[in-house]
């Protein structure tokens, strides 16, 4: 007779954390007078219109792969863990451009983390924020002990230097955290959505798929309807920043800081001014000098508040990604530590 008390409940943990949080920024910098000498346009009216004066461009074998390994490394050491802690690798990327085989097994055997689940995910420059959701769910049911978050994206090697509507906007650059278990609960409920829609404002031209019917051998390239993804941003992120914070019984008084993806400078400033974020609340401006990294740009933007002293771990910040499919996903966390680096 079979055993009636067999259960498949799992040892979950109630709370999660982001425990570390490691960054790789390029070491070549690319200055709005460098990407103006292929299109026609001005330093000036780059930082008017973005707040953008600079930007990190990978050389072509710096891979999402190799920025993952050094952002992750930094991750482990700032949690104070080492590989054989990980069991899970998990990669929010839109430019792995080698995708058989996919990242975050790469990832994993060059960290030497033996036989962990991995696998990659797309949700463009929200994909850090969904992936957050997915580590921090995985922890609490118990499916994963702890993650290796890697969000990252090489973004110059699939622009079109002469096209002046996109080409200014995009650097380079991956960051990582571990998510684990905690006693205390440092990682709040995701609010996600789409607006499938709206698909085509930002897109690869030409798709993989005409580029085999046609046997048009161009090289692809992001195309980006800049004003119709600037109204949806900046007219619809204070709403869902705003449904972030009552998931969590939270208001902006209560927030340290604010961290959203660093699309553009004038996109962050409607925002706050929409939610009335209190002067005290510090704002992230990690896109002055690193642009908009797409998946890499929530940890990235992290990393600068807390190397800089414009916060610290503990800090209750609010972050929330946007971007291309169209998507959006955001959370209330406590703010990890950071590696030494
Ligand atoms: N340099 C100089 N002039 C430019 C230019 C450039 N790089 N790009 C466009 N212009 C011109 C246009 O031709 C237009 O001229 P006109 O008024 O004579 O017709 C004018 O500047 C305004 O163009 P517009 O596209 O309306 O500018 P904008 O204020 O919307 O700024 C972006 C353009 C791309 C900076 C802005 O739309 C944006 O940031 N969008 C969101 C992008 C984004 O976040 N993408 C990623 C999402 S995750």
């Amino acid at each position: 007779m079979r055993c009636m008390s067999v259960s498949l409940a799992s040892t979950h943990a109630t709370n999660t954390a982001m425990l570390g949080l490691g960054a790789y920024r390029p070491a070549r910098v690319v200055s709005n007078d460098e990407v103006c000498e292929k299109i026609d346009s001005s330093d000036e009216w780059i930082q008017t219109r973005s707040g953008i004066k600079n930007r990190h461009f990978a050389e072509p074998e710096e891979s999402i792969v190799e920025m993952g390994v050094i952002a992750a490394q930094r991750a482990l050491d700032a949690a104070g863990m080492t590989a054989d802690q990980i069991d899970t690798v998990l990669v929010a990327s839109s430019s792995t451009f080698t995708q058989v085989p996919h990242s975050a097994p790469q990832i994993a055997v060059r960290l030497g983390i033996d036989k962990p689940g991995s696998f990659d995910l797309v949700a463009g420059c929200a994909g850090f924020c969904h992936g957050l959701a997915v580590a921090s769910d995985l922890v609490k049911a118990g499916s994963a002990r702890n993650i290796l978050l890697i969000g990252g994206d090489q973004m110059s090697l699939g622009l079109d230097m002469t096209d002046r509507g996109s080409a200014f906007i995009f650097g380079d650059g991956a960051g990582a955290v571990v998510v684990g278990p905690s006693e205390e609960a440092k990682i709040g409920p995701v609010v996600w959505g789409s607006d499938g829609e709206q698909g085509a404002a930002i897109r690869q031209e030409p798709s993989w798929s005409d580029i085999v019917i046609s046997e048009d051998y161009r090289r692809p390239a992001l195309q980006m309807e800049g004003p119709s993804v600037f109204r949806w941003a900046a007219f619809s992120m204070g709403k869902v920043a705003r449904q972030i914070l009552a998931a969590s019984n939270v208001t902006v008084d209560d927030l340290d800081a604010f961290i959203p993806h660093q699309a553009n400078q004038r996109i962050t400033e409607v925002i706050v001014h929409s939610l009335k974020l209190p002067e005290t609340v510090a704002v992230a401006d990690d896109i002055v000098d690193t642009a908009n990294t797409s998946a890499g740009s929530i940890p990235l933007a992290m990393e600068k508040m807390l190397r800089t002293g414009q916060a610290k771990p503990g800090d209750l910040a609010l972050l929330i990604g946007f971007g291309s499919g169209l998507t959006y996903a955001g959370q209330l966390v406590r703010l990890p530590r950071l590696s030494a680096e």
